[in-house]
């Protein structure tokens, strides 16, 4: 693993809000160091396929759309490292190297969809040695990422138009740049809004209990100049009540084609609190979030992570010992408390067992 530290001024890095949180650079993936910030800007370069998966299951590359990209890229990775010198040899790499990103995390789809969208557009091109599948590998994973992009910017457009006059807007998590290849799914319309001058002021909740707000979203759009104020998780029902949020914005790590939506714990309540308080809720989401093959949330693989992530904060015991914890990572919002969702391919309405199979009936990429 190469390291880049740029410790840390923010004049001190290049890094653009359009460049997403991994992206290909000189012959190597980089990935944003999403567990330094907002201390430290680092950018690593894993060369492996193990520091790969590991750096999404450790939640350094981090976000749906994102860990997507990095496993694409991690395929290439994969077959430098092992340096096949038969066409056979670098499929067995890559079959390989596929189960081992699949496995990392199993609630975003993305990271299935973009390892199967790789192998499988390879495999078309029907390449005759090493060299010509890891051309074709990486033509796909390059054609993904600078896709995402191009997802992000339309969600910024159609997220505009979703959210009419609102302009306080609480999110949840990091939907961010730094969780894509783009501008984001839920901050691509308050990018949007900001470029166009738009007064908007935003609420983050913290995001317990790694502080994907506090840390990540704060950072982005703080960096941005977007009016940003953090609240903990538990006082969106107190921000909804005095007036201060006008529409939520999350993001999602995977869509059923009922619309019932896995995306960080504590979404589920969020939306709770909007219905409650009549705000509308809005998911933002490019179509390879959207699984095709999964009816309802009920059988959306919920990651549970080490309970030390609640019980300690970096090395420090904060819960008694003996005490242990439970850490779902995610939690499934039922469809009906979604009042819409922000897509690539536009805004889609209930009822979603028709609008999102329509949608997800014209993608072709
Ligand atoms: O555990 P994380 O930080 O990867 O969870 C991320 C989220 O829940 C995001 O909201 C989701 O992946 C969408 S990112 C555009």
């Amino acid at each position: 693993m190469i390291r880049s530290e740029q410790g840390w001024r923010d004049d001190m890095t290049t890094w653009t809000v359009d460049q997403g949180g991994a992206w290909w650079e000189n012959g190597r993936l980089a990935l944003i160091d999403q567990t330094r910030l907002p201390e430290t800007f680092l950018v690593l370069y894993p060369d492996s396929l193990e520091e790969v998966a590991d750096a999404i299951r450790q939640l350094k590359v981090r976000g749906a759309p994102a860990i997507g990209i990095a496993a694409a890229y991690g395929l290439v990775v994969a077959l430098d490292e092992a340096a096949p010198s038969a066409a056979a040899e670098a499929w067995a790499v890559l079959e390989q190297a596929a189960d081992t990103l699949r496995a990392t995390r199993p609630t975003a789809v993305n990271l299935a969809w973009a390892v199967d969208r790789v192998l499988g557009r390879a495999r078309a091109t029907a390449p005759e040695d090493p060299a010509a599948i890891r051309g074709a590998v990486l033509a796909e994973a390059t054609a993904i990422a600078l896709e995402d992009r191009e997802l992000c910017r339309r969600m910024g457009q159609f997220g505009v138009e979703a959210l009419g006059e609102a302009r306080r807007i609480l999110t949840h998590c990091n939907a961010g740049a730094l969780a894509t290849g783009g501008f984001g799914t839920a901050t691509a319309p308050l990018y949007a809004l900001h470029a166009a001058g738009e007064p908007l002021w935003v609420l983050a909740d913290e995001t317990r209990p790694l502080l994907q707000g506090a840390r990540l979203t704060a950072w982005e759009l703080h960096r941005a100049g977007i009016p940003v104020h953090l609240i903990v998780d538990g006082a969106s029902g107190v921000a909804m009540a005095k007036g201060l949020v006008e529409a939520v914005i999350v993001g999602a790590d995977r869509i059923a084609t009922n619309g019932d939506t896995a995306n960080k714990v504590g979404t589920f309540n969020l939306a709770l609190a909007a219905a409650r308080h009549g705000i509308p809720f809005f998911v933002a989401a490019p179509h390879s979030t959207f699984d095709p093959n999964m009816a309802t949330g009920s059988a959306i693989p919920i990651e549970e992570r080490s309970s030390t992530e609640i019980t300690d904060w970096r090395g420090h015991r904060l819960a008694p010992e003996g005490v242990g914890a439970l850490n779902f990572a995610f939690d499934v919002t039922p469809h009906d408390l979604i009042t819409a969702f922000i897509t690539d391919r536009g805004v889609l309405r209930p009822p979603y067992t028709e609008s999102i199979p329509a949608m997800l009936g014209a993608v072709t990429a």
